[in-house]
């Protein structure tokens, strides 16, 4: 028998919400782990850095889904509790629906690695023909964290698209 495995290419957005890393202190490593884990999925990845500003926040969410595009956005960063924490205010501005299953799947499975996965307050959510999805910052807790939404990433963009053919199908587990 033969199988022959299509895999969607997609345009992913990946935006790194720093102060530290923006003013120039310290290295931003959480945004290329995110790139390495999408690497098998992705067609071109889009990479903005920017401060803990909720309007800065809006506004690269904002181009990337609707001028470059972007399938989806990861950002990574400012979903705690530190003052300037404001990741999820800005993404909660721009979406249009709201996705409470991927980020309470992405709580859930840390919660089985660590208390502290209940300090994150990511949300996720629908942007025109885009999926935006909080992962919180340190490298550590984006690689917990992506692995659980990588499997459904090819169905959400398909549904997103229109194309709800294969609800139930290959990805009926
Ligand atoms: N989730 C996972 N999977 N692993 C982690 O180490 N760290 C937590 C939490 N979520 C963590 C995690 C901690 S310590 C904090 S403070 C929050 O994410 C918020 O992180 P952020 O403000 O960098 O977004």
């Amino acid at each position: 028998m033969i199988y022959i495995v299509w895999v969607i290419k997609m345009i992913f957005g990946i935006i790194t919400v720093s102060d530290r890393c923006f003013r120039g202190e310290c290295e931003d490593k959480s945004g290329p782990v995110i790139a390495e884990c999408l690497k098998e999925l992705s067609e071109k990845n889009e990479y903005l850095l920017v401060p803990d500003e909720k309007t800065l926040i809006m506004g690269v969410i904002t181009e990337l889904a609707d001028n470059r595009k972007a399938d989806v956005i990861f950002t990574t960063g400012g979903t705690g509790f530190a003052p300037r924490d404001i990741t999820p205010e800005a993404t909660k501005e721009v979406i249009e629906k709201e996705v409470p299953g991927i980020s309470e799947a992405i709580r859930a499975k840390s919660l089985e690695i660590t208390d502290r996965a209940m300090l994150s307050r990511a949300i996720s959510g629908i942007r025109g023909k885009t999926l935006i999805i909080n992962l919180p910052g340190s490298p550590k807790a984006v690689r917990e964290s992506i692995g659980v939404v990588l499997p459904i990433l090819e169905h959400a963009v398909e549904t997103i698209s229109g194309n709800t053919q294969s609800c139930g199908g290959k990805y009926g587990k």
